[in-house]
């Protein structure tokens, strides 16, 4: 992989750190960009000496002129409170943040790979859900600023492909979760350590009943990496996730013996467009890219606790 220039937007945040964390060992010339709305410095200050890396500020809404041979594009907010915060802000930079990078990668005939998202399955009638199934997503809810921008940005790929002939590679991610989540975005896998961590009642909303899959980061990655090197006819869209179920309440009982945490459970109300089930098929890339994941809840909540521990000092 000597010699591959590769551009990762959204480079600072959660997944894309870990992906430039990939890349640079594997001897990739990375360049991060990032305009820190969800990102910080901190997730890749540790890469800023290597001379195979280089990190620069910049919002994808706007075009960007560099070389290179493959873009991973990640740049978007992924949890609810951060994109709720400005969801007019949610839906330009997937869509004005698609089209840019596509057209850069026209111009320098890159290949792309777009980080998609479950939540384009919306609230879903069947399960597991398959790469075949369209979804079923509410256009004009307040969750709707992430999941149409993301449908969006899966068909600008598209149309690229057909009409310019560009290399696209769609990926799916499911719940992921690991190192360097932010403490404050209210997924249920942060919200739940940094609860347990600090002492506090451990929020369950609904009955916690309902289910959720949980990738560990390192098998999301691997998943990533292998779509975007697999054969050119290989467009996805493909699934990466971690078809494993666990219910709320499952899952709550698992942190607190991971913690040795004395946190109470305490129940409020579902929020809206709050999907009741996801599960991944993840037959597709099971046999086109070899992929499945290999780290178990537990042996994945263990470092991911560890890094919430050395985050909040507890
Ligand atoms: N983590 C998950 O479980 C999950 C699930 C499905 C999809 N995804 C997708 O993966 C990608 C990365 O998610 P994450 O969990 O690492 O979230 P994150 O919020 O940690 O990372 C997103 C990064 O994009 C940056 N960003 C946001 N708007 C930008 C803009 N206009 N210009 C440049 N940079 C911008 C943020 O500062 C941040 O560094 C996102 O596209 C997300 O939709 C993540």
């Amino acid at each position: 992989m000597d010699d591959v220039s590769t551009l990762v937007t959204g480079g600072a945040g959660f997944l894309g750190s870990h992906l430039c964390d990939r890349l640079v060992a594997a001897g990739h010339d990375v360049l991060c960009i990032d305009n820190f709305y969800t990102g910080s410095r901190r997730n890749v200050a540790h890469l800023l000496g290597k001379p195979n890396f280089e990190l620069q500020r910049h919002d994808v809404t706007f075009p960007l002129y560099v070389e290179v041979d493959r873009i991973f594009n990640l740049a978007c907010p992924a949890s609810p409170v951060h994109y709720q915060y400005d969801p007019v802000q949610t839906t330009k930079t997937s869509v004005h943040g698609a089209i840019n990078m596509l057209g850069l990668a026209k111009r320098v005939k890159a290949r792309m790979l777009q980080a998609s998202t479950s939540e384009v399955y919306g609230d879903p009638d069947v399960k597991p859900q398959r790469e075949d199934y369209w979804g079923r997503v509410n256009p004009i809810g307040i969750r709707s600023c992430y999941d149409e921008g993301k449908r969006c940005a899966e068909t600008l790929m598209f149309d690229y492909h057909r009409q310019h002939a560009l290399e696209i590679k769609v990926v799916r991610i499911f719940n992921t979760y690991g190192p360097r989540m932010h403490p404050n975005d209210g997924r249920v896998v942060s919200n739940f350590i940094v609860q347990a961590l600090k002492g506090e009642e451990i929020t369950i909303y609904g009955e916690g009943t309902q289910t959720r899959s949980f990738c560990y980061v390192d098998d999301l990655i691997e998943g990533m990496l292998r779509m975007m090197e697999s054969p050119a006819d290989f467009v996805g869209p493909v699934n990466i996730g971690n078809p494993g179920e666990f219910t709320m309440l499952e899952l709550a009982e698992l942190v607190l013996r991971l913690t040795g945490s004395r946190s109470k459970l305490t129940f409020r109300p579902l929020p809206a467009d709050d999907p009741k089930q996801r599960c991944p098929d993840i037959g597709l890339a099971a046999e086109r890219l070899g992929w499945a994941p290999t780290v178990s809840l537990e042996d994945g909540l263990k470092p991911t606790i560890a890094y919430f521990k050395s985050v909040l000092g507890a």
